[in-house]
């Protein structure tokens, strides 16, 4: 590692404050960034780990659209419910703003005041789309159409998110209004450019100064600088009414582009959290800047981003950006569309005193270097074979020992063995394998090298048996107990960037502090006479019953999503076949259960000229009280039909949902019995 780097500016990806988060946000880049974080903090090193919510664009103005509020109504909903379920999960960020508060916005138009007036922005006037029947020009966003690089048929104005390529709205094939469903007319705007096309070459240097970078980041610039039209000039503004304004005078009605304001979020941020100090951060080439993102972000923040920061001039650029593939859903692409997708505010609230274990599991899986399925079949495994089974089996076995044996206090050991070295060589050397994964962001490889120390304390244990010895040879038990002991505590502390909560528990047993990552190379953490207490195992058994009820949560809520299903209509009739029914007005005028029928009802129906004995099959979504008095649609000519043992004259009109739900055909109330329904 460079020695040279006095601070870490940390940033993860501001999510957009029109929905929760889902573990796929997660696993993309909450949990590497707080694992680095945790880890960097651990190190010693200054940092700051900078986030919050993305407030503007027009994901923010679609969703208010579809639920008939004011974009500041969801913003300020979704604010809150990501901080909170971030802070939950134990994402430990330094500060997580808004980018609709107000030094962001001033920040936000002094930068773009700054690129205007050192001539970093070309203005132009384009034809843009615009809806005539909504009378508005059309964000990217707001436009839908064919990708012209894979032919999904739904790629937005701006990206398509079927293969990731950035657009423009009029790349598309056949494009649509999102708004109102027609086809775009274009006409002419005002907008200002970052002309990309004329940084192609300063952007490939800086980009090829990185050939370190993850190989699908460092591949995904590549490409897109090779391309065969090139990076093409990109305006940074846009025609709508949520955002942050054009701060020019020739700008009504015009905001900043979502991609222009949002990562500048990340220097709002900073100055709220540090005030002046923030130039630091930001200004100084001593300061290791590390964006934490998921794919679809790549472009914005390797080539957009970083020539924003170029062209206003002063700012250091991204050293490290992370960024990870997507994680699909019980094979399924998460999709917040179709409600495919763990919530996790949900997660919180159905796995409560749980957080580590997703924060487990999607570190073990999470799509560092390809697409990767979250299942909770998987969740489950982890869970009951990984970290009950291993990590919690040892520390808790370690526990119970020390207490049955010693009354909690550390044994000193006698003569080491050589496995006893060896483990306890093995218990030195974890920082410095853990670190080496975590500095290349391998976070899997870092909780797996985590996790052998678990495995390694297991295997002592069930090789030295102190269970058979301490009765006869109670120097050598006491020694084992010793060196477990060491390895639990050692595992205390490789786990807190992983798993705080549970390391946080182990530490309190152990009667540790969370120790400087640099005092973790030794062989001794706890000296003989140390006390460990047992407040109750670190992890529990998920049991299938769990499981079934999250994945038929997961298949209920997709369905809710699709809306309603519909029956297919039946085979055509002609009119005489109708005109063979006879339909008439009746009122029920009294209702009885069916002996031996849960479904049953016996019905005495008033049709007027008669009173007919009707057996209905309502009886799960009625009680014979409410009935009496109720108007009612009969099948007057329906042959009669012995249903229990009573002969059923007719039939009454019932209109049922998707979800079985009955309800009576209505009737009004004056419309006398046996009147003729046609
Ligand atoms: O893709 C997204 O969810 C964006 N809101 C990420 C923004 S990251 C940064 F630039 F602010
Ligand atoms: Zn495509």
């Amino acid at each position: 590692m460079s020695t040279d780097i006095s601070r870490y500016t940390i940033t993860a990806a501001l999510p957009y404050a029109n929905g929760p988060v889902h573990i796929g946000h997660l696993a993309g880049c909450y949990l590497p960034s707080d694992i680095y974080a945790r880890y960097q903090r651990k190190q010693g090193r200054e940092l700051i780990f900078v986030c919050g919510t993305d407030e503007h664009g027009a994901a923010i103005n679609m969703k208010a659209q579809a639920e008939g509020v004011q974009p500041k109504e969801i913003v300020d909903k979704y604010h809150a419910i990501i901080r909170d379920s971030l802070k939950d999960i134990g994402i430990s960020f330094d500060i997580f703003s808004r980018t609709s508060n107000e030094t962001h916005h001033k920040t936000a138009q002094e930068f773009f005041k700054e690129m205007y007036k050192n001539g970093s922005l070309e203005e132009k006037t384009t034809a843009q789309y615009y809806d005539p029947q909504a009378g508005q020009f059309l964000a990217d966003r707001f436009i839908m159409g064919e990708c012209p690089n894979c032919h999904f048929a739904e790629a937005y104005g701006d990206q398509c998110e079927n293969c990731g390529t950035s657009l423009s709205p009029t790349e598309l094939i056949s494009p649509k209004s999102r708004l109102s469903g027609a086809a775009p007319e274009l006409k002419e705007t005002k907008h200002w450019f970052l002309p990309l096309d004329h940084l192609s070459d300063k952007i490939k240097s800086y980009i090829q100064s990185h050939k370190d970078w993850k190989p699908n980041v460092y591949g995904q610039c590549m490409s897109w600088l090779e391309s065969k039209d090139g990076l093409q000039a990109r305006s940074m503004t846009r025609d709508l009414d949520w955002g942050i304004p054009v701060p020019l005078d020739d700008a009504e009605g015009k905001v900043l582009y979502v991609w222009f304001d949002a990562p500048i979020g990340y220097i709002s941020a900073t100055k709220e959290l540090l005030g002046d100090a923030w130039v630091d951060y930001w200004k100084k080439d001593d300061t290791k800047l590390v964006h934490f993102i998921g794919k679809d972000n790549i472009v914005f923040h390797c080539i957009t981003f970083p020539a924003m920061l170029m062209e206003h001039g002063g700012f250091h650029l991204a050293d490290e950006v992370p960024a990870n593939e997507f994680l699909n859903l019980e094979g399924k692409k998460i999709s917040t569309s179709r409600n495919w997708a763990v919530w996790l505010h949900e997660y919180l609230e159905d796995f409560k005193g749980q957080e580590d274990v997703l924060r487990y599991v999607l570190t073990a899986t999470a799509p560092e270097s390809k697409d990767n399925d979250f299942t909770w079949l998987d969740f489950q495994t982890r869970n009951n074979s990984e970290l009950v089974a291993i990590l919690g089996n040892f520390v808790n076995r370690v526990q119970v020992l020390m207490q049955k044996y010693y009354d909690g206090a550390i044994p000193a050991a006698s003569k080491l063995e050589t496995v006893d070295e060896e483990a306890l060589t093995e218990v030195a050397a974890a920082p410095t394998t853990i670190e080496e994964s975590l500095e290349k962001y391998r976070f899997r490889e870092a909780l797996s090298r985590m996790m052998s120390l678990a495995r390694l304390g297991n295997k002592y244990l069930a090789d030295q048996e102190p269970w058979k010895r301490i009765k006869d040879q109670p120097q050598r038990t006491a020694t084992i107990m010793y060196v477990a002991a060491q390895i639990t505590a050692q595992l205390s502390q490789m786990m807190e960037p992983f798993l705080p909560f549970s390391a946080a528990k182990l530490q309190e047993d152990l009667g540790m502090e969370n120790w400087a990552w640099s005092e973790c190379s030794r062989k001794e953490f706890l000296a003989p006479g140390s006390k460990i207490a047992s407040s109750g195992h670190l992890f529990s058994k998920v049991e299938d019953k769990i499981i079934e009820a999250q994945k038929d949560k997961l298949e209920a809520m997709a369905k809710a999503a699709q809306g309603p299903s519909y029956e297919p209509v039946k085979d055509e009739i002609q009119f005489e076949d109708f005109t063979k029914l006879d339909l008439r007005v009746g009122t029920i005028v009294s209702a009885q259960k069916v002996k031996k029928a849960n479904k049953l009802l016996h019905l005495e129906v008033d049709l007027g000229f008669e009173t007919r004995t009707i057996v209905s099959g309502i009886a799960e979504h009625f009680s014979p009280e409410e009935l009496p008095g109720t108007k009612v649609s009969v099948v007057a000519n329906l042959a009669p039909r012995k249903l229990r043992g009573v002969m059923s004259q007719g039939m009454i009109l019932m209109a049922e949902d998707s979800d079985g739900k009955l309800t009576f055909t209505s009737v009004p109330e004056s419309m006398p019995n046996g009147s003729i329904i046609r």
